[in-house]
């Protein structure tokens, strides 16, 4: 058994341990910014696989007393770095965190590389090449209240980038978020559901890959441990098989994306077409004020603008007028989730939520508003 941190946005930590608890880890427990789990190793493929919330599942090594560069130095020597880094292979080091004495993360990530090379010198008489882009193996050292926590980094690239999105919108949600949003909300796979927001079809996209059953990891180029020492890849190939395998091929209930914006929508089915479930979603180029219910009832789900990032704050109060006169007017018997960073527009909405759920979007604090339209 190892021990694993999963780390995800601030506020998601139940959310996240729901859903590696669901993948089968084990001695799960919410954190700040992420979540412990115990599991072994075909846990750790399946979590890097499946898990739609987190950032990245980090392996724990050590966890040793630490407040000076010279307790960094040891304490990082200390382990036997030959089982998880050979010299032919490239290190990176990321730092996060600090002490009274140790508060340059850029420092502290130097200091680490040195005491592993130095190992590997006195030892192997070769050592690892720094690669700070694509390495073999990333080292993460997290140093808080004056200990050191030593990890290997088992996902690469952050697992929020799943690989079927180089086409952007203009303020997309990050996939991981958009998949909790959906989580958040009371959608069933049994469910319509709608974004008529949707710019880049994130929304739709993560509800389409929930409700067909794909693993939301099958679209990367690879994961951080296919480069250590360790790789099983029979246990990998494995796993993509019976995620290949467990694929349904039509929903049980109809996704629709919206946006105004025919070249957004163009995007939209891009990225749709990227993860096969382009016939599965119906995008179309609708404007808000135009927008009719396709069926009697469903979840709508959207991210409007909020002013930081797209528009002036002030032609935005119109606009959230009109998206709450047409959830009251048109949308009877759905129930509707926005995600607003400003409370003043999203007060423009005139309807009384029935829920509020705080969430980030990166830094900015948001709330996921529910509404039941009756
Ligand atoms: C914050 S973005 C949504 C981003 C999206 N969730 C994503 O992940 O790409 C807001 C979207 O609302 C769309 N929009 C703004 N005004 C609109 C209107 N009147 N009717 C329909 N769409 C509109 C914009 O084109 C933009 O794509």
């Amino acid at each position: 058994m190892a021990q694993y941190f999963a780390t995800v946005a601030r506020g998601l930590e139940p959310l996240a341990a729901e859903e590696l608890e669901k993948l089968g880890a084990r001695e799960v427990k919410p954190g700040f910014c992420g979540v412990e789990f115990t599991g072994d190793r075909a846990l750790l493929y399946r979590a890097n696989l499946w898990a739609r919330l987190p950032f990245r599942i980090l392996l724990q090594l050590n966890e040793f007393a630490c407040q000076n560069a010279d307790d960094l130095y040891r304490g990082i020597q200390k382990i036997d770095w030959q089982p998880y880094l050979t010299s032919d292979q490239t290190l990176a080091v990321t730092a996060t965190g600090k002490t009274q004495k140790l508060n340059h993360s850029h420092f502290t990530a130097l200091q680490v590389k040195n005491a592993i090379v130095n190992q590997q010198s006195a030892t192997l008489d070769s050592r690892s090449n720094v690669d700070t882009q694509d390495p073999d193996v990333r080292v993460n050292v997290h140093i808080s209240r004056d200990r050191c926590v030593v990890s290997l980094d088992s996902s690469g690239d952050s697992l929020h980038r799943r690989g079927y999105r180089p086409a952007m919108g203009d303020a997309p949600l990050k996939e991981s978020l958009a998949a909790a949003l959906i989580q958040l909300s009371d959608w069933q796979p049994d469910m319509p559901f709608l974004d008529p927001l949707c710019g880049s079809g994130t929304l739709p996209i993560e509800a389409s890959l929930m409700a067909l059953n794909i693993a939301p990891g099958l679209y990367r180029d690879r994961f951080g441990f296919e480069t250590w020492p360790d790789f099983d890849v029979d246990l990998l190939d494995q796993l993509l098989k019976e995620a290949d395998a467990c694929q349904l091929a039509d929903l049980p209930a109809p996704i629709w994306g919206s946006d105004r914006d025919a070249d957004i929508i163009d995007q939209a089915r891009t990225n749709a077409s990227n993860c096969g479930v382009e016939d599965q979603i119906a995008f179309a180029q609708t404007d808000l004020a135009d927008l009719e219910a396709p069926s009697d009832s469903g979840v709508l789900l959207c991210n409007p603008p909020y002013g930081e990032r797209l528009g002036m704050e002030s032609d935005l109060g119109a606009f959230y007028e009109l998206l709450g006169d047409i959830f009251k007017q048109r949308f009877k018997g759905w129930t509707a989730y926005v995600l607003s960073g400003n409370k003043a527009l999203a007060s423009h909405i005139g309807l009384k939520s029935s829920q509020r759920i705080p969430v980030f979007n990166g830094s900015l604090p948001c709330q996921l508003m529910k509404y039941e339209l009756y």
